[in-house]
C-alpha cells in the first residue's frame, strides 16, 4: 500500500476537479499506453510463458539496453533481489571496461541475451548485440537460441533481423515509449526470468492507475504528487530530491530520474532530479540542503515493514531496532528540514515487495503525464535525445 504526506504543502481544491478532468482528456488525446497496457492479460500470460520454458536452459541472463530499456529492470533486480537475481546482468553503457567485467562473469554458451530497445535501432544497444552475437559465433553456438529481441512490433532494425532471420521477440506495445515501458515485456520478462512474481507487479499498477483516472481530488494521488511538483517548481523549487531511507529504493531513484528528467526537460523548463540515500546521505547531502541553496522539494521514502527485523542491543539506544531507528532517524531530518522552512513531502510504503513497486511505478508515470499537462509541453517524446542520436551515426558514418 502507498500513501502520501504533502505535509506543509496545500491541499488540491475542488476546483482542481476540472483541471484533472482536462489533463486526462489531453492525455488521452496522446495515444499513451502506459496505464492501458496493464490490462493486457494475453500479453502477461506470453511473458510469463516464455520464461517458464527458457529460463532453465540457462545460468546467465544479459539484458542489452539503455535508458528506459534498462533502468525499470535495474529498478527491479535491486529492488526485490530474488533468489536468481545474481543470474542476471544488465548492460546499459558501452563502456568497455564495464562489458568486459560482465563478459568475465558469464559464460557466454550458458547466457541468454535480451536485446531490449522500443526503437530497434540504438546505437548503444546494437553495438552491444553485435559484439556478443560474434562471440556466439565464435563458439560456433547457436546464435538463435542465445537471443531474444523485445521491440516495436513493426518498425525499427531489431525487428527487421529478427523477421529476416527468425529470432525470437516479444513486442514493445506502439503507444509506449522507453521510460513508460517498466510494464511490458521490456522489464517484466527479464524480472520474469529471475523469479519475480510480474502478476504481483501488475496487481499493485491496477491499484494507482485507478487512482490516476480518478476525478476525485483527494484520491489522484499521481495528480497530488504532479500538482505538490508544479507548485513548488512555480515557487523556485526547481530541483526535486528522492529521498528514500531504503536501500531497495536506490534504482527506483535513478528510474524515477530519466523518467521525470527525459520527460519534462522540454523547452526552457523542467524538474532537476537529485538523489539521496537515507541515513547515508545525511551524512553527505542534508547539510546542502538544510542551508544550501533553497530551491529543493524534497520527496522522502519511508518503509513502514521492513523484510528483516534487527535488534541493536544497547540500553542507550533503547534496544530498539534498525526498523525503529531509520525511520526515527527520516522523520528527524524532516522535521529539521521543514524548520529550515525547507519543503518536502513522503510517500509512504507499507512494504518493499512487487505490488508496492507496480504501484509507484504508475504513480510516477502518472504524476509525470500531469507535469506535461502543468507545464503544457509533450512529456511523451525526448527530441533531444533523437538529435544527439542522429549526430553520432553521422559521426560514425563519416569515419
Ligand atoms: O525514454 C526514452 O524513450 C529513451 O530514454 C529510451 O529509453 C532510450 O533512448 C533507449 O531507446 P530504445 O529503447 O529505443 O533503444
Amino acid at each position: 500500500m502507498l500513501t502520501l504526506d504533502l505535509k506543509n504543502t496545500k491541499p488540491a481544491e475542488k476546483k482542481e476537479q476540472k483541471k484533472i478532468q482536462d489533463f486526462l482528456k489531453n492525455i488521452e488525446k496522446k495515444n499513451q499506453g502506459f496505464y492501458k497496457v496493464i490490462d493486457d492479460k494475453k500479453a502477461f500470460e506470453k511473458i510469463e510463458a516464455l520464461a517458464k520454458k527458457i529460463k532453465n536452459n540457462f545460468e546467465f541472463f544479459v539484458v542489452l539496453g539503455i535508458g528506459g530499456s534498462a533502468l525499470g529492470t535495474i529498478c527491479l533486480k535491486n529492488g526485490l533481489k530474488p533468489t536468481n537475481h545474481e543470474k542476471l546482468f544488465i548492460i546499459d553503457n558501452i563502456d568497455p571496461d564495464f562489458i568486459k567485467e560482465i563478459e568475465n562473469k558469464i559464460d557466454i554458451k550458458k547466457t541468454l541475451f535480451i536485446v531490449v530497445s522500443k526503437s530497434g535501432d540504438t546505437l548503444e544497444t546494437l553495438s552491444q548485440f553485435f559484439y556478443f552475437q560474434k562471440k556466439i559465433k565464435d563458439k560456433k553456438l547457436e546464435v538463435k537460441k542465445h537471443f531474444i529481441f523485445i521491440t516495436d512490433a513493426e518498425k525499427g532494425y531489431l525487428r527487421e533481423l529478427a523477421k529476416k532471420e527468425n529470432y525470437q521477440t516479444l513486442d514493445v506495445p506502439e503507444n509506449v515509449g522507453g521510460r513508460f515501458s517498466v510494464l511490458t515485456a521490456v522489464s517484466l520478462f527479464p524480472a520474469a526470468l529471475i523469479g519475480i512474481n510480474i502478476k504481483k507487479i501488475i496487481n499493485g499498477a491496477i491499484k494507482t492507475r485507478d487512482m490516476f483516472l480518478s476525478k476525485d481530488t483527494k484520491k489522484n494521488l499521481p495528480f497530488l504528487l504532479a500538482k505538490t511538483q508544479y507548485d513548488f517548481y512555480k515557487k523556485g523549487f526547481k530541483t526535486n530530491v528522492l529521498f528514500p531511507y531504503s536501500n531497495s529504493l536506490s534504482s527506483f531513484s535513478d528510474w524515477a530520474r530519466q523518467l521525470i528528467c527525459e520527460s519534462t526537460g522540454k523547452k526552457s523548463t523542467g524538474i532537476t532530479i537529485v538523489f539521496s540515500l537515507g541515513a547515508t546521505d545525511q551524512h553527505a547531502q542534508s547539510q546542502l540542503f538544510h542551508e544550501g541553496p533553497n530551491d529543493k522539494l524534497i520527496i522522502f521514502f519511508e518503509i513502514e515493514k521492513f523484510k528483516n527485523t534487527l535488534k541493536i542491543p544497547n540500553k542507550t539506544l533503547r534496544n530498539i531496532t534498525f526498523n525503529k531507528l531509520i525511520n526515527i532517524e527520516k522523520a528527524s531530518t524532516e522535521k529539521s528540514l521543514q524548520e529550515a522552512n525547507r519543503p518536502t513531502i513522503t510517500i509512504k510504503l507499507s512494504e518493499i515487495s512487487e505490488e508496492t513497486f507496480g504501484e509507484l511505478f504508475i504513480l510516477f508515470e502518472g504524476a509525470t503525464a500531469f507535469l506535461g499537462e502543468f507545464f503544457d509541453i509533450n512529456a511523451f517524446n525526448q527530441p533531444g535525445v533523437e538529435h544527439s542520436k542522429k549526430l553520432t551515426k553521422q559521426a560514425i558514418l563519416k569515419l
